[in-house]
């Protein structure tokens, strides 16, 4: 990478950031695509989030990512957002355009591209979502737009599954939604129904984590997507030795990190030198 004077500067807003891949997988991309961009981790402490966005315009920035502890609290300082982001209440990308800063979420995107990767199609489809945080609700906005039949929730907390079957009332459509009790998860009515089964919960990002729900009642052909991803975890352990289809969380970490990437640059990502910088 050669930085000149008419290097464009995009980076990474959170904190802490030094154990962040964003720097890698992205400037991996804009090295494949032949662009002069430059992708920076900035420790940005919350005291000073707002003085941090201003600069995105000051400095001509083309944008950033945003990471924990900014996805919501980022908002304020924004011009405008996209639907998801309207809808979720967090974002992942801002992008500035002639000194407007918008901001993006491209986690539900993220997710809904990986299973159009893999030909698994979400229409008609019986799906159930385990956990209620900022991943759920972005995945379940995305996946909602591809015409499931039915989408259940459940999490720890009932309350936030009923928070987020709230927040996508105006945009379910037809899709039929229930929220079903976390103690029930193990016993449900019709399980042998279910076609994927979606974990954004936590539990598995820990050795020794236990798998959030049994596996053993489902049928046979149900595709298991874990978002985790930093370790192939207990839940995708037991799809396997089930004769399950599953997946982990990397690549929607590689799509939503290539969306981002088009939002910033107007071009298609170069997915695969992400994926290869990804797991080098
Ligand atoms: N692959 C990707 O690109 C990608 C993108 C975003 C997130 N993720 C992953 O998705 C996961 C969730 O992220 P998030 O941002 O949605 O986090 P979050 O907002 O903090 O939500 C965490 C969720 O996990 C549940 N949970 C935590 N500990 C639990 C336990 N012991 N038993 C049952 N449920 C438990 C929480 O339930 P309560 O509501 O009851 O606390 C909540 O539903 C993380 O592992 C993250 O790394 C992956």
């Amino acid at each position: 990478m050669k930085i000149t004077g008419k290097t464009k500067i995009v980076g990474l807003f959170g904190y802490p950031v030094t154990h962040s891949l964003s720097p890698l997988i992205h400037n991996a991309a804009f090295e494949k695509a032949g662009l002069n961009f430059i992708y920076l981790a900035f420790p940005v402490k919350s005291s000073n989030l707002g003085e941090a966005t201003r600069a995105i315009k000051a400095l001509e920035m083309v944008g950033v990512n945003v990471t924990i502890p900014h996805k919501q609290k980022i908002i304020q300082y924004l011009d405008e957002l996209s639907p998801e982001a309207n809808v979720v209440g967090a974002i992942n990308t801002v992008v500035n355009r002639e000194g407007k800063l918008a901001g993006y979420n491209t986690d539900g995107e993220g997710f809904a591209e990986s299973l159009r990767e893999k030909s698994f199609s979400l229409k008609g489809k019986h799906i159930l979502l385990l956990g209620a945080g900022g991943a759920a609700l972005a995945i379940s906005f995305s996946l909602l737009k591809e015409k499931p039949e039915s989408l259940i929730l459940t999490n720890r907390t009932l309350s936030r599954a009923k928070d987020i079957s709230k927040k996508l009332a105006s945009s379910r459509g037809e899709v039929k939604m229930e929220i079903v009790e976390f103690e029930r998860r193990n016993s449900l009515p019709r399980a042998k129904e279910i076609d994927l089964l979606i974990n954004t919960t936590s539990l598995g990002m820990q050795e020794g984590h236990p798998a959030p729900i049994n596996l053993e009642q489902f049928s046979s052909s149900l595709f298991v997507y874990d978002v985790i991803y930093n370790r192939e975890t207990e839940l995708l352990n037991q799809a396997k030795r089930l004769g399950m289809r599953y997946q982990g969380g990397l690549d929607m970490l590689i799509f939503q990190a290539a969306l981002s990437f088009e939002i910033w640059t107007g071009r298609k990502a170069p997915v695969d030198e992400m994926r290869e910088a990804l797991m080098r």
